[in-house]
């Protein structure tokens, strides 16, 4: 293949190209980034969480009392807050009995380590009850435990450290009367000091680090479907997700589980932040998921309109809930919690995927227009839908055309070969029109693997992203984490369970894109030896320059069977000096394993390069 650079037409191109899509599906949040290893802390697990109404999915999930002489029940009359109504009343006639807690498929701790153990008590009946608080091995040896005593006036925060004295994936934690009486309990948490960063109420340490080698340079969350929710009474409301954890509102998660609200939207802000990523909050558009707000089935419906002023009020508090400063009442929430800087919001999305209907549009015209007017500042994503067949993706552009919305999300699941065919689809994007957020996309093969042949596919499309970053202003593969063995969703980028993060080659994929990012793209041509366009559909290449360090990279996805050799002219890019190192991802198309690997070599031999079948080559020209 020959391949032609010409840099003196480099243009610009999105410098927030490329982002992660977080959203609570697939255990992503409790059990999974957020570093609570109690489940249930709260007691609030509710019948209807869980997918097909288990029963068992009660104020005692996870919840156990092992032994005789205890009883343990759950009231609501006097609750910590309205927020968490239920918890547990622990009776004990005789002691010996303990309140057992398995964690999220069981308490991973490692010896020597600190976690911070904390939990809420109040004396209902009999002398304040001593407690023994105690991490215990699957073997019932005790791995750390400490000594409580019940408060008697009131809901009292009680907590200690624990430290285990042995590694173990299958620890419980136990609430030992030492004292008979009446005791109520309520978010009993256990939580490792090495987060994230170390926060306070923060994310697992290896799973947070994880997203942030992909380098994003934004952030969106909480979905995906879950920020809109199936009905009216299931739309995420931010404000629900902030303030101290006993506060916070939890409710059922659309994907058949239940929501803690303990990564809430400080905890996003404070992780994007974090990794030097912009966030992204996606909020409803005042309906839920199909506009399934009234009546069942067949009927749609909204936010009543006389309740939208209220809801459109949500969305402008908070741009102050981020911005504000800390003598406004939303700002001095979020200073309250311990960040008095603002959090820099510059993008809030309007509406996931969502039936464009009147209803949409009169609700979401009402929340962008309020939107301009209190906050020019903020740059609005609307939706446009998914773009499938029989979906309004078209009339969603008309609304946007309207009334010009900044940027516009779209989102398609296809399979590989429409990745390969539709490189240019953003080619004839009419420039003057709204910008595109590709906030969803994957490729999508028979039984949804992650493999090689899907990641090749999506790094080929990308090509097309990176050239049409004058119009595509961001993409966001979805989803993006998945726990083993409760999963509704394939494929994900991270899959993990509760001591091993396993990237797909996907992940890597978008890691190579993250991390060899530019903001010029240089226009090229690739002549191949074949003029049978199946075969030039599947090699695609990008060339970036990086205006801060002035690299060059050069991207080149061969989905052919057979090696490609190249002819690079590099002449006119003024590499002298430069060093080049070459990373390949390589392997069987249906190969799960792959994985880049990188080596320096001479800018000579980058002129020559190689490209095996099947594979995704990044040279990067940088300063020496
Ligand atoms: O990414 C998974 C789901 O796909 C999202 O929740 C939804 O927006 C889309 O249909």
């Amino acid at each position: 293949a020959t391949i032609k650079i010409a840099p003196e037409k480099a243009r610009p191109i999105s410098d927030m190209l490329l982002g992660a899509f977080f959203e609570d599906l697939n255990y992503a949040a409790d059990g999974g980034l957020y570093a609570e290893l109690i489940q249930n802390r709260d007691f609030e697990y509710q019948p209807g969480d869980k997918e097909g109404r288990d029963k068992a999915w009660i104020s005692t999930h996870s919840w156990t009392v092992k032994g005789n002489g205890s009883e343990m029940a759950i009231d609501s009359v006097s609750p910590i807050h309205i927020n968490n109504r239920h918890y547990a009343v622990l009776t004990t006639q005789k002691t010996g009995a303990a309140l057992v807690n398995g964690g999220f498929d069981g308490i991973v701790v490692k010896k020597g380590q600190a976690y911070n153990l904390s939990l809420f008590t109040k004396q209902l009946s009999g002398a304040n009850t001593a407690m023994q608080v105690s991490l215990v091995d699957a073997d019932g040896s005790v791995l750390a435990d400490t000594k409580l005593d019940a408060a008697n006036t009131g809901w009292k925060k009680l907590s200690a450290v624990l430290t285990p004295n042995a590694n173990t994936e299958h620890a419980v934690l136990e609430i030992k009367p030492l004292t008979t009486g009446k005791v109520a309990l309520d978010v009993v948490s256990l939580f490792p000091q090495n987060t994230f960063n170390g926060r306070v109420n923060g994310l697992r340490a290896d799973l947070a680090q994880t997203i942030a080698d992909i380098h994003p340079r934004f952030i969106r969350f909480p979905g995906g479907c879950v920020a809109h929710g199936d009905g009216l009474g299931n739309i995420y409301r931010w404000k629900n997700t902030i303030g101290p954890v006993e506060t916070r509102k939890p409710q059922r998660n659309l994907w058949g589980y239940h929501q803690s609200a303990g990564l809430g939207y400080f905890e996003y802000f404070q992780f994007c932040e974090d990794i030097g990523a912009a966030p992204v909050p996606v909020l409803a558009a005042g309906v839920p998921c199909q506009n399934s707000g009234t009546g069942g089935a067949g009927q749609q419906g909204g936010i009543p309109m006389a309740q939208m002023d209220e809801y459109v009020q949500d969305v402008l508090d908070l741009v102050e809930y981020a911005n504000g400063d800390v003598n406004t009442t939303w700002g001095k929430k979020r200073a309250e919690a311990g960040h008095p800087k603002p959090f820099n919001l510059k993008y809030v999305g309007i509406g996931n995927e969502d039936l464009i209907t009147d209803v949409f549009e009169e609700r979401f015209t009402m929340i962008y227009k309020a939107m301009r007017k209190a906050h020019p500042e903020i740059t609005v994503i609307g939706t446009v839908g998914p773009f499938y067949e029989g979906t309004d993706y078209e009339q969603g552009w008309d609304i946007a055309d309207k009334l010009h919305v900044p940027i516009v999300d779209e989102h398609y699941y296809q399979p590989p070969g429409w990745f390969i065919y539709n490189q240019d689809f953003y080619d004839s994007y009419d420039r003057s029109k709204s910008k595109v957020y590709l906030g969803e996309y994957a490729a999508h093969l028979p039984g949804r693997p992650n493999n090689l042949e899907t990641a090749l596919s999506e790094a080929l499309y990308m090509t097309s992203l990176e050239r049409n970053g004058d119009v595509l202003s961001m993409a966001s593969y979805a989803p993006l984490l998945a726990k083993e063995g409760h999963t509704q969703w394939n494929p994900d980028l991270i899959y993990f369970n509760n001591t091993e993060v396993k990237p797909t080659v996907g992940y890597f994929v978008q890691q190579l894109y993250g991390a060899n990012s530019g903001d010029r793209y240089l226009p090229n041509t690739l002549a191949l030896s074949s003029n049978i366009d199946a075969v030039k559909k599947r090699v695609a290449i990008s060339v970036v320059r990086d205006r801060k360090t002035n690299d060059v990279i050069v991207k080149m996805v061969n989905l052919l069977p057979v090696k490609i050799n190249t002819d690079l002219d590099l002449s006119g890019l003024n590499l002298a000096g430069k060093k080049v190192s070459k990373t390949i991802l390589q392997g069987d198309p249906t190969s799960k394993t792959a994985r880049p690997e990188t080596s320096e070599i001479s800018e000579q031999d980058a002129a020559k390069a190689t490209l095996p079948d099947y594979s995704f080559t990044v040279l990067r020209f940088a300063a020496k």
